[in-house]
């Protein structure tokens, strides 16, 4: 993977310049007479330039890929990812159910690999959402509803072909099932939280868990399947606007198993600290496809909660190494079987 910028493509910049001007000129999304106001980064997102350009009529969203993580330039991603967020947004463009959860796309650039998206507003995301601010039981049936909807399009094999995303599969496979638990994977988890390092051995050394995880990476998450998975939706992507949740960022979609979507679900609600219940309201709200296996969905979550605690993709947790360990317990008692998901 390269991490040059090609030559030719328009930057993104968070910033007013004449090049972006004159881009949003050419595309038709400046008017004569229409001038920017604004432009400032839209989020705390991490892969991509995200950035929200305010103008004298209106406010829009664009999101470029580049070859790189935009905030660890040094590490290299597939340039492409955004025309899989374009593939995705165009799939569901006629999918009510699905669509009126999403932001529209204004405009698709595949050629500069940018997106143009109608803007959801500042209240911006819910990782922040902990136990003093738990979800609502409207906001966990809006998740269930949008996966629902999602986990029930159906496309003929050649579509789903077109959607495979495999680069951007390997590289969450690497994060999510192989580097966390490499032990010369050289990450300095005692500089996260002290003590931390001491606690992943319990998972990290033992053989069971680690064949448990491989075996779900490589049989199941990179396996070709027939339902539309997000393969992202955790609370970053979950938008809160007045008319409930939107979701955004589906560049790690592809065609899985639903329990994939449904296990990062859980896994965050446990992460971010909600009320049991929670689980309880966002399952009594989904409706999963035909062959949905609750202990898959389980041994998904379990591995989701190892990564986030001792792989690369940090939260922001909280608490200190205590609260890591009971997450690492339950990270070890969902992928090896001890807790199933209720339903
Ligand atoms: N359509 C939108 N309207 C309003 N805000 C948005 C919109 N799209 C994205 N954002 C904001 O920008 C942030 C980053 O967007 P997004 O998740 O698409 O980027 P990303 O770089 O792919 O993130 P990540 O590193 O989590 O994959 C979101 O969490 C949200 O706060
Ligand atoms: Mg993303």
């Amino acid at each position: 993977m390269s991490n040059e910028f090609p030559s030719g493509v328009f930057r993104l910049q968070p910033a007013i310049t004449e090049e972006l001007d004159g881009y949003l000129r050419t595309l038709g999304l400046l008017t004569k007479g229409e001038s920017i106001l604004s432009v400032e980064r839209a989020g705390e997102g991490n892969m991509n330039c995200v950035v929200r350009v305010r103008t004298d009529f209106k406010s829009i969203i664009l999101k470029q890929s580049r070859p790189w993580v935009e905030k660890y330039p040094r590490i290299g991603a597939p340039f492409d990812r955004a025309l899989q967020e374009i593939r995705f947004y165009r799939m569901v463009e006629n999918q009510p159910a699905i669509a009126s959860r999403m932001p529209a796309l204004l405009l698709a650039d595949p050629d500069n690999r940018l997106l143009c998206l109608e803007d959801l507003g500042t209240a911006g995301d819910c990782t922040k959402r902990g136990p003093d601010s738990p979800f609502t039981r409207q906001e966990m049936a809006d998740v269930a509803h949008y996966l629902s909807s999602l986990h029930s399009l159906t496309a003929p094999g050649e579509i789903r072909e077109q959607f495979s995303n495999r680069e951007m599969r390997e590289l969450n496979h690497a994060h999510i099932f192989r580097i966390p638990l490499d032990p010369n994977n050289q990450l300095d988890l005692d500089a996260i939280v002290p003590g931390l390092k001491q606690e992943s051995l319990k998972l990290t050394t033992r053989e069971e868990f680690r064949a448990a995880a491989r075996a779900l990476g490589d049989d199941c998450y990179l396996r070709e399947g027939t339902t539309l998975v997000h393969g992202d939706i955790f609370p970053g992507c979950w938008m809160m606007t007045d008319s409930g949740l939107r979701f955004v960022d589906p560049e790690f979609s592809f065609f899985g198993r639903a329990e994939i979507d449904v296990g990062v679900v859980m896994a965050h609600l446990r992460l971010s600290r909600q009320p049991p219940d929670r689980e309880a309201w966002f399952l009594e709200s989904y409706h999963p496809p035909s062959d949905y296996d609750p202990q898959l969905a389980a041994r998904f979550a379990g591995v989701e909660i190892m990564r986030r605690v001792i792989g690369v993709a940090q939260l922001r947790l909280g608490g200190g190494v205590g609260f890591r360990r009971e997450l690492l317990d339950q990270s070890s008692d969902l992928l090896l079987g001890g807790v199933t998901a209720p339903r």
